[in-house]
């Protein structure tokens, strides 16, 4: 791109708000912008010519920044790093930063651009904290009323059965048999509220094996109606873990997505609904607190109208529904699966683009060494 004549682009830099860093290939600091200066609390001439890693390391970190940064370097391969903290004047402060190699042009003189964004770390952990437990006692709430609701109805459908026998009389049949279809009904609500009793078997799964069976399901279900579109990393290790319950958690945020897009045919007025399945690696997530060098992310994304609103930030608790016959239990057994994988779910959504996306580590040893 040629530079426009009235803008020298250090002055665009320096009033961005993210704080912006470039190091060179023995990662020594480069350049750093205005906010970047005021976030260290140091000057560029100050900065210039120091290594990076006295600002990114931290003592303590088990993460090998050193390593990370060369390999970047090496590779070309960029990477975000979450919540890491860095002491600025004794004090923490905690950033998300990612690290992208600029080409220079000269293959010898490659640099290193690093963004960082400061975070309330403490605030997002404690409201982490808080929710993972309002998840717990609602689960436990949940199995015990399921529990206390499928007691009675064994009884309830052998006296029936028992009634329609004595009774012998096609006239009643009508209603014994009404009685007998809403008990079964409500005990399989109230087996699907008390989870999977089964433990589940690892073994090693190619993510794309059950996402092709949850695709073909859908194209059975919705008959072409819905594109569905695949973009799939191939070259994807395999992960360890229950195939089935996968196909029950890419199943369930899949039918979500296809309720939500054939329910809402309004919302479709310039566009077909398509529905995308995409694989990726993703380096460096943070899952319940552990950093994995590296997962398999699964994304089943949807054009549809998204998920309500209010109910964005509570979608995975039990009982939480945006719809009419729903039971709010899809993504809370999910999400469940995915905690026993000792993967996640995360959602993004705005009108038409909704991603759930599936990270499941597939490295054994985390970074943490
Ligand atoms: N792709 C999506 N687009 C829009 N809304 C969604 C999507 N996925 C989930 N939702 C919203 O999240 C809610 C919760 O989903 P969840 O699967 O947990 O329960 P449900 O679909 O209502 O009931 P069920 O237990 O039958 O799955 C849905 O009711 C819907 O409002
Ligand atoms: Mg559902």
């Amino acid at each position: 791109m040629d530079q426009h004549p009235m803008i020298d682009y250090r002055v665009l830099v320096d009033n961005l708000s993210t704080a912006i860093l470039l190091v060179d290939r023995d990662l020594n600091i480069f350049y750093l912008n205005s906010s970047c200066e005021t976030l260290f609390d140091i000057s560029l001439l100050r900065a210039s010519g120091q290594t990076v890693l006295n600002i990114l390391q931290s003592p303590g970190d088990v993460f090998n920044t050193e390593e990370a940064l060369f390999n970047s370097l090496k590779t070309g391969q960029a990477y975000t790093r979450r919540e890491a903290t860095i002491i600025v004047n004794f004090k923490d402060v905690h950033v998300d930063y990612s690290v992208v190699q600029l080409n220079t042009g000269k293959p010898y003189h490659p640099l290193l651009l690093i963004e960082l964004n400061p975070i309330d770390r403490m605030l997002k952990i404690s409201k982490e904290e808080n929710l993972t437990q309002q998840h717990q006692v609602a689960r436990q709430l949940i199995r015990g009323v399921a529990h206390e609701i499928k007691n009675p109805l064994g009884g309830i459908r052998g006296a029936t059965q028992l009634l329609a026998r004595s009774l012998n009389d096609p006239k009643y049949a009508e209603f014994t048999d009404i009685i007998i279809s809403e008990v079964d009904r409500l005990r399989n609500l109230a087996d699907t509220m008390l989870g999977s009793r089964q433990l589940p078997s690892y073994e090693p799964v190619n993510v794309h094996d059950p996402l092709e069976r949850v695709r073909s399901l859908i194209v059975n279900q919705t008959k072409k109606k819905i594109i569905i579109t695949r973009d799939y990393d191939l070259s994807l290790p395999e992960v360890k873990a229950d195939r089935d319950q996968l196909i029950q958690v890419m199943l369930n945020i899949s039918v979500n997505a296809v309720q939500a897009m054939t329910e809402n045919k309004e919302f479709f007025t310039d566009q077909q609904p398509e529905l995308i399945l995409r694989t990726r690696i993703q380096r460096l997530v943070t899952i319940n607190g552990v950093l994995h060098r590296s997962t398999v992310r699964i994304d089943i994304q949807d054009n549809g109208p998204g998920v309500p609103e209010d109910i964005l930030e509570s979608v995975f608790y039990p009982l939480v529904t945006g719809r009419a016959k729903g039971t709010g239990l899809g993504l809370s057994i999910a999400q469940n699966i995915m905690h026993q994988h000792n993967g996640m779910i995360e959602c993004q959504s705005i009108p038409g683009k909704t991603i759930f996306s599936l990270y499941i580590p597939w490295e054994l040893n985390h970074v943490a060494k």
